[in-house]
């Protein structure tokens, strides 16, 4: 896609969809006047109420456009990034929809719509740009004569035009906005395919790989340690999780450093469980095939990483991705095992569906020890009571600095990848006691997730900032349906980019 910001005469422009955004407070003020400007029937302003994302397309050579379509855009009551994003994406739906190649968005009123979001005119187009990448994302690639696994077809290659049309005086403004929009609505889209892709099409080695693809272009340096060098490390959980498996596991590190100084480092931890089965203690085969998606917290740190080494931003940002699936077979851990992890602690693993816990556990003191950053945070699907609490549009925030909690939660509500905190009382710790290991790697029926974070906290080292985010519900959306766009989302590339560009 390619995004062309101009501050040509927008009646002028030739695009088979123009869109105009609508806020349902101007409908209401104005809408008499506002509407007439278009040429269009009276009947439209009884039938469309600009909410967030609402749009009526509109024929037969409106007013003196020269676009084939018009479409009013509903911004709702246009105050809030959310709906902003809402809008954008509607609207790139149906651009894909109509099969539109060259869309433009009347924006030469942002200064007034600026206004009432009490945002600046770059976060505005960012987040606008950031929905339309959304909006336009379809998974086809494993459909046949649409594209190859690798998406290298054509019609990949085929580049939809978005003009933005804008006052001159704030061009250079939406530019800047247009262009970290761009970047973090790719890196979105790369994580929703790595999300999408089912375990005989992305097993550990295929997120190592698309990790080093990532560090190649975007220059910055990634390792990937084998099984041999796993079990030299002692990556206990790991290895623990990997035992059933006929494909090694991979643990991967992502480097990226700035030109200049670094502000801070911070490490990023990633489950990357390509497939979860459940193991010996193996789920329910109903919907399991979505346990595809076990890597999520893998796929949006790499994307996290890869966009701000896109964007340059002077931190030093660690990503590290331990991998594997986590399968049934007569070589695998069996309930009861104890296991040593990479940290010396000895774990029973009373339930070996309570995976994603044993490969972090490594990661999380793999972190501390090697880089002992000023900030750890962990991103995982890693319990379904995660679900059950929230649903499938807020992740679980878990830390042990209220700081970070706070600078965390008000990114969230700034990206609109919202977070929830929930507790870390020790009073938990009884849960995940064990009779003949120092841990047990499942905590029984109640507060799931929260038992789950509490395990992970053990093996920090005593480090003070550190957060943990339970993915479990906002990275993948189940869903059956044609044309119903569900799956990953690319949740946490958004929330993690601002909390930190707000860092540097
Ligand atoms: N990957 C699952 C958690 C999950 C479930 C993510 C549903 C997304 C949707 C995780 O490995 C798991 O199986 N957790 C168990 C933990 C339990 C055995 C203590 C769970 O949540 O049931
Ligand atoms: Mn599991
Ligand atoms: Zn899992």
């Amino acid at each position: 896609m390619k995004i062309i910001v101009t501050k040509n005469d927008v009646h002028l422009l030739d695009a088979d969809l123009l869109a105009i955004p609508v806020s349902s407070a101007e409908l209401k003020k104005r809408g008499e006047e506002a509407l007439p400007l278009i040429g269009i029937d009276r009947q439209v302003l009884a039938d469309f109420k600009a909410d967030a994302g609402e749009i009526i397309v509109l024929y037969g050579g409106s007013g003196n456009y020269s676009a084939s379509r018009i479409a009013l855009l509903g911004i709702g009551e246009g105050d809030k990034l959310d709906d902003w994003r809402k809008a954008a994406s509607a609207l790139a739906s149906k651009a894909v929809d109509l099969k539109s190649e060259k869309v433009s968005v009347d924006c030469t009123r942002i200064k007034a719509l600026v206004a009432i979001t009490g945002q600046s005119v770059t976060t505005l187009a960012e987040a606008f740009v950031e929905g339309y990448f959304a909006g336009s994302y379809r998974f086809e690639r494993l459909k046949s004569g649409k594209l190859d696994k690798k998406g290298t077809d054509e019609k990949l290659k085929k580049i939809d035009k978005l003009y933005i049309a804008v006052p001159a005086g704030v061009l250079t403004e939406v530019e800047e906005g247009v262009a970290d929009g761009e970047i973090i609505g790719s890196c979105k889209q790369m994580v929703r395919d790595l999300v999408n892709l089912p375990g005989n099409y992305l097993n550990a080695t295929d997120i190592a790989n698309a990790a080093e693809e990532s560090g190649k272009q975007y220059g910055y340096d990634v390792t990937v340690f084998n099984k041999k060098e796993i079990e030299l490390m002692g990556m206990g959980g790991l290895l623990a999780v990997n035992k059933g498996s006929n494909q090694p596991p991979t643990f991967t590190v992502l480097d990226y450093k700035p030109q200049g100084e670094a502000k801070a480092v911070i490490v990023l931890v990633g489950k990357g469980v390509t497939f979860d089965s459940g193991g010996i203690s193996i789920k329910p085969s109903e919907n399991m095939g979505e346990m595809k998606s076990d890597m999520a917290g893998a796929a949006s740190v790499l994307g996290a990483v890869e966009a701000v080494a896109r964007l340059g931003l002077p931190l030093h940002v660690v990503g590290l991705i331990p991998a594997t699936d986590n399968m049934p077979s007569s070589t695998a851990q069996q309930p009861g095992d104890v296991i040593t992890t990479y940290s010396g602690i000895t774990v029973e693993v009373s339930n070996t569906d309570a995976e994603g816990r044993l490969i972090l556990a490594d990661a999380l003191t793999y972190a501390k020890e090697k880089y002992n950053p000023d900030v750890i945070i962990d991103l995982a699907t890693l319990t379904g009571a995660c679900i059950v609490a929230l649903g499938y549009s807020v992740a679980a925030l878990f830390s042990n600095n209220d700081t970070l909690a706070d600078k965390i939660f008000t990114a969230g509500q700034h990206s609109g990848e919202k977070v929830w905190r929930m507790p870390l009382w020790d009073l938990y710790d009884e849960q995940i006691k064990s009779d003949v290991a120092d841990l047990n790697n499942t905590g029984g029926r109640g507060a799931g997730s929260v038992t789950a974070a509490k395990f992970l906290e053990k093996f920090i080292e005593g480090h003070t900032t550190w957060a943990h985010i339970d993915i479990a519900g906002p990275s993948f959306v189940p869903g059956k349906g044609a044309g119903k766009v569900n799956g990953g989302t690319g949740f946490g590339v958004g929330l993690l980019v601002e909390l930190l560009k707000k860092w540097a």
